[in-house]
């Protein structure tokens, strides 16, 4: 897959792009990601993309302009079209089913905002799917734009061994994860349940099963049937329609 990234701080991701899964995602080939500076798609002399808002007010906004001349040179060099992201708090709420129906996508181009916010000509005119990664606001969408990256690099089929497989982590049933344990048998008082020594994978499937629904009906109800009034955005932006995952 290749995530094209429009931003003003493309030194925030090396870090994070180089370490752990996304950078074996990366060295084997499954993951591209390819950075893009907005600033070099400034039109005048000093490269500016921010303006004060009309109707004053705090802050900054960016510029259509150099977000349109980028996207559009971006696009241009693409062999296969790319999904629009623009993260934004006002965006639909991210989520492992977002993140797994994005992970099926050939390319993605996600947009990161700065500043107080963009240019509104920018979301009528480009019509980007818009996420957020919850109900804050940070200082702009390079961290965001992380978590999505990440998030759907160890769902590329190929990333992560047998041992790690997705497939069995919290969300990806609608439920959380069960509890994990590894050695020593007993630390400070605290033992290993037995049953996970018994060699009985029956026994064990069915054990991990019941604390998956314990923990998730304790700590996540919602995941379990409720509604969860916080993650209902209205409108999630062209082609971002993700079904609920049944419990
Ligand atoms: N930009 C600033 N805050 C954000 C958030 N919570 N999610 C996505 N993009 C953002």
């Amino acid at each position: 897959m290749d995530i094209h990234v429009l931003t003003l701080f493309p030194e925030v991701f090396p870090a994070v792009l180089d370490a752990s899964i996304l950078r074996i995602a990366r060295a084997s080939g499954h993951l591209r990601v390819h950075l893009h500076n907005l600033r070099d798609h400034a039109a005048d002399r000093h490269r500016s993309v921010d303006d004060r808002p009309f109707g004053g007010g705090p802050g900054m906004v960016l510029k259509p302009e150099p977000v349109f001349r980028a996207v559009e040179a971006i696009e241009a060099e693409l062999e296969r079209p790319a999904r629009r992201i623009l993260l934004t708090p006002q965006g639909r709420r991210f989520c492992h089913a977002l993140a797994a129906e994005l992970a099926a996508e050939p390319a993605l181009l996600l947009l990161c905002g700065h500043y107080e916010g963009f240019d509104e000509r920018i979301r009528t005119g480009l019509a980007p799917a818009e996420l957020s990664i919850g109900d804050y606001v940070l200082t702009g969408g390079e961290l965001p734009a992380l978590v999505v990256i990440d998030a759907i690099a160890r769902l590329l089929d190929g990333v992560l061994g047998h041992e790690e497989s997705a497939a069995s982590e919290s969300f990806s049933h609608g439920r959380l994860d069960h509890p994990h344990y590894t050695r020593p048998v007993e630390f400070r008082g605290m033992r290993v349940p037995e049953v996970l020594r018994t060699g009985d994978h029956e026994r064990i499937a069915a054990w991990r099963l019941r604390q998956a629904l314990e923990h998730t009906r304790v700590r996540r109800g919602d995941l379990l049937g409720k509604p969860e009034s916080g993650n209902a955005s209205p409108d999630p932006g062209p082609g971002l329609h993700v079904k609920e995952t049944a419990p």
